[in-house]
């Protein structure tokens, strides 16, 4: 289904229908582990590690998807980790990362420390990426009685002024953003670290989630420029994460030998001025395991609402809540009933797709916006799909990134079973949640 490699401006077909997901039967899943169920495969995610080869680190920001059977995957292709509190410390440390090393295997990037987090950072020494001027002072308060004369390492993450996502909500750099130090603030911190010991061994900027190369590029130059301002203790720099990926046919897929070629360039004006080596690194989410990603759902109703014909499945926005947070669009797919042959990489070639009509996919949830075909503002909108029937499955593709992260137990629904389908082999690597689960820790007063 991919029509390219990552280079390049190519873009990515999609089919209406899907008989296999890496080369298993949809149905067949379905059956052996319900629905909804959320599949990842993995040869899928190596080939977007293998994408990335060229910088020097690749850290994977594990928001997108952490499971721990994905991290450990990611570990073992050769990435290291980020983490943004402390159960994502505790996820990489069981996912099989060290605290400690040379690139530092996990980096907590923050704009806050909230006190778990703080204490696992100076118990375990992971390195602390920070994204706000007050984490300077209580990071040095907690160090200081420890190492009295050893200069603990930073990195500070840059709000550059200006930043770019998919969506206003995904856009993380400019005045209305929560997320960095203020670019101009970089000095008065230079100072503040310095009193307090800490060594700014690199500089960090991410602008936002789902952008594009055009806004991605106008971050070397900042970068340059605040990495000048602190000087040769600089020995990393970080272009954050971002890298877009195709959710729709008229998407390209981003030039990653560009995009390397301009971090390089700069990176190597930087190692001129500052006379040593600099790591380059980058930090994706979504790139690595968005298309790797599918939700597959049972049809449980098919019924009209004047001219509009729903289909409703039994996965919601508690399963994947992206369409209604920022009208995001997202492939999907029917599995058709008649067990035809499929082409290799799930597209099917032995039905007809003439017979398909303009529908609306929702769920079970019982309020309006749980719609997955919708535009930003919660504007309902139509998918040319095949003709379906109660009990046939719908398959939502490119969910592997901010999927099953973002789930809920909106109306008491469990969270749903995932599956990780790699070298041949189906792995169970979240069981869907119980009733039981659901209540555990709720209790009724006496
Ligand atoms: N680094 C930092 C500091 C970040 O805040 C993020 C994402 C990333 C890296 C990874 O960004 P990516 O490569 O995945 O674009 N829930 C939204 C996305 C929120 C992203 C939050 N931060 C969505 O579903 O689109």
């Amino acid at each position: 289904m991919t029509s390219s490699s990552s280079t390049g401006c190519s873009t990515r077909k999609f089919s209406s229908q899907r008989t296999q997901i890496a080369d298993v039967p949809v149905a067949e899943l379905a059956r052996q582990f319900g629905t909804p169920l959320y599949v990842y495969d993995g040869a899928q995610i190596a080939r977007r590690v293998d994408d990335l080869a060229s910088f020097d680190v690749v850290r994977y920001a594990q928001k997108a998807c952490s499971n721990l059977a994905i991290v450990d995957l990611i570990r073992r292709l050769g990435c290291l980790v980020d983490a943004v509190s402390a159960g994502e410390i505790h996820r990489a440390f069981a996912a099989g990362y060290e605290a400690t090393g040379d690139p530092p295997p996990i980096v907590y990037t923050a704009d806050i420390f909230d006190h778990e987090s703080l204490d696992l950072v100076v118990e375990h020494r992971i390195h602390p990426n920070l994204g706000s001027p007050d984490m300077i002072g209580q990071l040095a308060q907690r160090l200081s009685p420890e190492r009295p004369n050893t200069a603990s390492e930073i990195t500070l993450r840059i709000n550059p002024g200006f930043g770019h996502g998919h969506s206003q909500k995904t856009n993380t750099g400019g005045e209305q953003s929560k997320h960095g130090i203020w670019h101009e603030e970089v000095p008065d911190c230079l100072r503040q670290a310095q009193q307090h010991g800490l060594l700014v061994t690199g500089i960090h900027m991410h602008i936002g989630s789902g952008t594009d190369l055009k806004h991605l590029s106008q971050v070397c130059g900042a970068l340059e420029k605040t990495a000048l301002q602190v000087g040769p203790s600089v020995r990393s720099i970080s272009a954050g994460g971002g890298l877009p990926t195709p959710y729709r046919e008229s998407d390209e897929m981003i030039d990653i030998q560009a995009y390397f070629d301009l971090w390089n360039r700069t990176r190597k004006r930087l190692e001129n001025q500052f006379k040593h080596p600099l790591s380059l690194e980058i930090e994706p989410g979504r790139y690595l395991t968005a298309e790797s990603g599918y939700l597959v759902a049972e049809i449980r109703a098919i019924k009209s609402m004047g001219k509009n014909l729903f289909y409703l499945l039994d996965a919601g926005f508690n399963d994947l809540a992206r369409p209604i947070l920022y009208g995001s669009y997202h492939p999907m797919s029917v599995v058709p009933t008649d067990g035809a042959r499929s082409d290799k990489n799930g597209g099917n070639k032995g039905r007809p797709t003439t017979d398909l009509q303009q529908v609306i996919v929702g769920g079970p949830l019982c309020e309006s916006g749980d719609i997955f075909t919708q535009e930003e503002g919660g504007f309902v909108a139509h998918r040319e799909l095949p003709r379906a029937e109660v009990g046939q499955l719908v398959v939502i593709e490119c969910a592997g990134a901010y999927g099953n992260v973002m789930a809920s137990n909106y109306n008491s629904k469990p969270l749903p079973a995932e599956l990780l389908i790699h070298k041949g082999k189906t792995h169970l690597i979240r069981s869907r949640q119980t009733f039981e689960d659901l209540i555990q820790n709720e209790t009724i007063p006496k």
